[in-house]
């Protein structure tokens, strides 16, 4: 059983999941899960190594099938469509372990997500016979890496990038959608503090430009500030879901997951 701890699901969601399985063999690694995302939110999704966020974060963006449920982006019914239609429709993703195209330029690996936006093949967009077309959306890719402070290295290869800067790129690179919803899978992992203040910065200008954000995270004091809303699995289980303020002191988080220091418990600590 789930504990809500602030009411009904929002009537303004923008994405509405209903029970949401996946099983692996015998592991059910998302067990009927209902997750309601309002309109301009940062939601968190959190819960121990294990508990099925990235899968959902999977089955939300069509990279696995689900077993069962149902998944509404702005009253569209998303489950079991394919990844193009999904991204299309409005929701972008990055991933756990980073995915940039080693062999091309910064500039290049955000101009991919153009292709995707455009619902072209995978480099359509650097073969493109209209030139003024080319020339706006590079300048287009071209701010979305001012916007992350990474246009002076345009031209320069991604993997001489520290990681934390290719993880800026990823955000990027999914903002070349104009996602309605942006799936944030641990973006803050191998960051040094000053990195992870200026992605928290990035993604609090994101939420007043409007876009609405899932957010993994382990690195608990991010999330609890950052959060409009939470949601806890434990797994595969939804087992919370409400305010941080009351996440942070509902037993049954702090017993799976938080530990009695609120975020610098073993399992938190391990990110
Ligand atoms: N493709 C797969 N095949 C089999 N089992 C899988 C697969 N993907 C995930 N699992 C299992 O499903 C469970 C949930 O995994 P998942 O990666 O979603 O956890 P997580 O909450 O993202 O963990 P972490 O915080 O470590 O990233 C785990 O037990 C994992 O081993
Ligand atoms: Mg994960």
């Amino acid at each position: 059983m789930s504990v809500s701890l602030s009411g009904q699901a929002q009537a303004s969601s923008l994405l509405q999941v209903r029970g949401l399985t996946r099983r692996f063999g015998g592991l059910t690694a998302v067990d009927h899960v209902d997750l309601d995302i309002g309109q301009g939110e940062i939601h968190g999704l959190i819960g121990p190594n294990g508990s099925g966020k990235t899968t959902c974060i999977n089955l939300l963006s069509g990279v696995l099938l689900p077993d069962d449920g149902s998944v509404l982006l702005d009253h569209q019914e998303l489950a079991r469509e394919p990844t193009h239609t999904i991204s299309a429709s409005g929701l972008a993703r990055t991933f756990q372990n980073i995915r940039v195209f080693g062999r091309m330029t910064v500039l290049e690996n955000v101009l991919v997500g153009f292709n995707r936006a455009l619902g072209y093949g995978l480099f359509k967009v650097f073969t493109l016979r209209n030139r003024s077309a080319e020339r706006r959306l590079r300048e287009q890719a071209m701010s979305l890496l001012s916007f992350v402070g990474l246009a002076d290295k345009h031209a320069t290869l991604v993997t001489s990038l520290s990681y934390g800067e290719q993880r800026l790129i990823e955000i990027a690179r999914a903002l070349a959608l104009s996602p309605k919803l942006l799936l944030l899978d641990e973006p803050l992992v191998g960051m040094n503090p000053s990195e992870v203040d200026r992605v928290v910065g990035l993604l609090q200008q994101m939420r007043s430009d409007g876009l609405t954000m899932l957010l993994v995270e382990h690195k608990m004091r991010v999330v609890m500030s950052l959060c409009d809303r939470i949601t806890v699995l434990n797994f595969g289980r939804k087992i919370a879901s409400g305010r941080p303020e009351d996440i942070r002191s509902t037993p049954e988080v702090i017993r799976a997951y938080l530990g009695e220091n609120h975020g610098i418990g073993k399992r938190v600590a391990r990110r």
